[in-house]
Order: structure tokens, then sequence, then C-alpha cells
């Protein structure tokens, strides 16, 4: 990512330290009992963390990575105050290079974030049976744009999964589907 990206999400992050709602991300709350209480799970552009709290509570050792070392930085601290500091790990790493290297793990997890550019190295990263739950941004509802996925972009992307249920519309997309 461009120098000038990272520094507009710091300082957005700088502004904001959300607290943490303590639920799943609100698309997946229908779906929680498809998430493992145990097991490996990865956060992908975790933000300051919300999401990786709820997977490390509901039994997951999760690390979280995100380009924003001030998210980061909130997300450890946030960490300490919940108590999840022996399942939560978070790293600073920037997507544009790929994951970071690491073993397979049971769970991915992106929230409001695509590079179609990922797609086969997260399918890659799943073990087989292992869990993707993504929700990006969507042009169906919603306005065009980058960052936005075109009109079946997930279902496409993942079609290789098992697909557990998807959905898009009101300018939002999300695919939940289990490695073969
Ligand atoms: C809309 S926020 C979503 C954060 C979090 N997943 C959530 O739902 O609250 C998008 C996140 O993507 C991160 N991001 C953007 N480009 C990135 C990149 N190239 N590598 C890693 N993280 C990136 C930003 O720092 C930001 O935290």
């Amino acid at each position: 990512m461009s120098e000038q990206d990272r520094v507009r999400w710091d300082a957005r992050y700088a502004t904001s330290a959300a607290e943490p709602e303590g639920g799943p991300p609100p698309v997946f709350a229908a779906h929680v009992a498809e998430f493992p209480t145990a097991g490996t799970a990865l956060d992908i552009a975790c933000g300051q963390g919300a999401a990786s709290f709820w997977l490390a509570q509901h039994g997951l050792d999760v690390l979280g990575v995100d380009v924003s070392a001030v998210a980061i930085a909130t997300a450890r601290a946030q960490a300490q105050r919940l108590g999840v500091t022996g399942r939560c790990r978070f790293a600073v790493a920037d997507l544009d290079d790929g994951l970071p290297a690491g073993p397979l793990v049971d769970v991915i997890l992106c929230h409001r974030f695509r590079d179609a550019r990922l797609d086969r190295a997260v399918v890659s990263r799943l073990v087989p049976g292992g869990l993707l739950a993504i929700c990006v941004l969507s042009e169906v509802g919603g306005s065009p744009g980058p960052f936005r996925a075109r009109p079946g972009e997930l279902t496409t992307a993942f079609a290789d999964l098992d697909v557990i249920a998807a959905g898009e519309g009101d300018g939002q997309a999300w695919l939940l589907g289990r490695r073969r």
C-alpha cells in the first residue's frame, strides 16, 4: 500500500479507538454455529481487532494482521483489557505483499477488506474443512467503487469452496464457505 494510504488509516485510527461490541460481525451472527470453538484463526485487515477478540472468546487462537500500526497498538491494548492476550496476537503486515507466512488455519475472517489478489492464497491457507468468513463492500445496493465487489464476485471467486451461505445487497457482500 502507498505510504499516503497507510498514513490515512493511521490517522483515522488515531482519532477513533472503537469499543469492541463483543459479538461476531453482525453479518455472521446467524451463523455462529459454523465457527469452530477450538483451533486457529487468521483475521485479515483486522483493524482494531474487534472480530479477533470475538474469535478468541469463541475459543480460537487468533492472529490479526493489519497495515496500520496505530490500529494494531490499539488492538493489543484492548486484548490486555479483555484478558485475551493468551489467545490473540496481532502483527503489522501490508497485505499488498501477500498473506504473512504461517501454518494452515481453521478459520480465516476478512471483514470489510477486499483484495482479490489474495483469494487463492486465502483458500490455500485453510485446512481441509476450514472456514472462510468474508464480508466486503459491494456495488449491489451501493455505488460502484474500486474497493467494492462487483455483483456475484465473491461466489465466483470462492466457487471452489463448499458455500454454506452467501448474500449481497445494501452495499455489502458476504460469504461463508468451507475448503473441500
Ligand atoms: C474498513 S477497515 C476494516 C477493519 C476491520 N476488519 C473491521 O471490520 O473493523 C479496513 C482495514 O483494512 C486495512 N488495510 C487496508 N489496506 C491494507 C493492506 N494493504 N494491508 C493490510 N491492511 C490493510 C486498514 O488499515 C483497515 O484497518
